[in-house]
């Protein structure tokens, strides 16, 4: 093993989950995941961040909130839940800011 020799400076995690409608722990982030997936793909490459700043859609994080979807920041930068599209632009100028300390 050995590190990659490209890596991000920040990667956004987002769950773009899918469950049965009627599964225990809800039917996961789902579509709701994969439209904030989009947006934040879209505002890392309206800044200019899309090679340092790594938007990927996952599983489970193990959040599964009711409404949104879950999303984590790595390097410490936390998980979150109920995330909407309309917080995209927000989150990203968030992560550019962190991206400088
Ligand atoms: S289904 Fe999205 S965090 Fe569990």
């Amino acid at each position: 093993m050995r590190p990659a020799a490209f890596q991000p400076q920040l990667q956004l995690f987002v769950c773009a989950n899918e469950r049965a409608a009627d599964a225990q722990l809800g039917p996961g982030c789902g579509a709701r995941g994969r439209d904030v997936f989009a947006a934040l793909k879209r505002e890392a490459q309206r800044r200019g961040l899309a090679s340092s700043v790594w938007v990927t859609e996952t599983k489970c994080l193990g959040v599964c909130p009711k409404d949104g979807c879950a999303l984590a920041i790595s390097h410490g930068g936390g998980v979150f839940e109920g995330v909407s599209v309309d917080d995209a632009r927000a989150l990203m100028a968030s992560v550019e800011e962190r991206r400088r300390e």
